[in-house]
């Protein structure tokens, strides 16, 4: 049956701060070396928030050059979803900071709090609420200052990260039943709550809290998981692996992104990774690297894009798009 109310990606959009810091940089305050970090994760340097510059404004750059490259105006947003799990303040949601620098809205505007999934998460419910014909234009954003809350002199846990945001722009798709989101998935598992997560927080300490990491339980979860989700997308979609012409999975460790692959059959040349210059931006590293193989060309319309994610929780998700 033709869908008539399908979510298409009209645009994506990124941004990232000045500051890089490579891993060199790291090296000469810290035990670990360059060598280290490519071999173990794949990260060659991240980007830094300057002092001052919140997720809402990273969010907002990306979220006005996504909007343009749309060519849709920010009063024409109905729905602003900012996966998050570093918003400027505990409250109100980052999306109503976005919505003020922006100028846009009154509109329905909410954080969606699933840590490294969180973009997977926020476009499985823009698509819902597009679907349902609640929202016709929608700006998802996947935004990120983990620089923030990392313990900068914990090696095991510090040189992962690094900030960011992207943007896409999604658009009720009328009639055109060959663009657009074709199938989403999303779960978690709170019996790994303790595996990934933040020692504060408003109602625990009161403090905001430092990132803390089982990182074999996180990757032995992590392939079966991000498998799992994708296998979930495409039999829902009534495709096969074989039809995905790019997989864009969450940037969290090459070892990771290459056993994903393996298990799926997707080859390396039809894998996006840009963990070696961005690092893991957690909700931002999948709009980030869309973005980024989108206006290299290598994604082009009509391309079917395979999205998959986890984090803690742990959460998980996949999206499935046709360009
Ligand atoms: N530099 C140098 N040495 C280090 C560093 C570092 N930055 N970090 C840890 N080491 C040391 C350890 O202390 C340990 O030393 P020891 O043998 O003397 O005790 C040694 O390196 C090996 O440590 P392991 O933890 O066994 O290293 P491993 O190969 O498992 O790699 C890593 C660690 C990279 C964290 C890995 O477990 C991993 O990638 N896990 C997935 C975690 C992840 O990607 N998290 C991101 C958030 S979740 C998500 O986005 C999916």
């Amino acid at each position: 049956m033709t869908n008539t109310n399908r979510s298409v990606l009209r645009s994506v959009a990124s941004f990232l701060p000045a500051r890089v810091v490579s891993n060199e940089e790291l090296s000469a305050r810290l035990d670990t070396s360059d060598s280290w970090i490519r071999e173990r994760t794949g990260i060659g340097q991240r980007y830094i928030a300057e002092e001052g510059q919140l997720t809402s404004d990273l969010a907002v750059e990306a979220a006005r050059l996504a909007l343009s490259r749309a060519g849709v105006q920010a009063g024409a947003i109905d729905l602003i979803l900012v996966a998050t799990a570093t918003p400027d303040n505990t409250f109100p949601a980052t999306a109503t900071a976005v919505m003020r620098k922006l100028g846009a809205g009154p509109c329905m505007a909410f954080d969606v709090q699933a840590v490294c999934a969180g973009f997977a998460y926020a476009l499985t419910i823009a698509d819902s609420l597009i679907r349902t014909r609640q929202v016709r234009h929608a700006l998802v954003i996947g935004a990120e200052t983990f620089s923030r809350i990392l313990d900068w002199e914990d090696r095991t846990t510090c040189v992962l990260f690094g900030d960011g945001a992207g943007a896409v722009v999604l658009t009720a798709g009328g009639h055109d039943e060959h663009k657009g989101i074709l199938a989403c998935a999303a779960s978690a598992d709170g019996r790994f709550y303790d595996d990934l997560y933040v020692d504060g927080g408003p109602s625990s300490t009161g403090t905001v809290g430092h990132l803390r990491m089982n990182g074999r339980e996180v990757f032995r979860h992590a392939v079966s998981r991000l498998a799992g989700a994708a296998l979930e997308v495409v039999e829902a979609a009534g495709l096969t692996i074989g039809d995905v012409d790019w997989l864009v999975p969450h940037q969290a460790n090459i070892r990771i992104i290459d056993a994903v692959g393996k298990r799926l059959g997707v080859p390396a040349e039809r894998t996006v990774v840009t963990l070696e210059s961005h690092g893991n931006t957690s909700a931002a590293s999948i709009p980030l690297a869309l973005d980024t193989a989108w206006s290299d060309g290598r994604i082009k319309g009509g391309d079917l894009v395979l999205m998959n994610a986890m984090g803690g929780g742990f959460s998980w998700g996949a999206v499935l798009a046709r360009i």
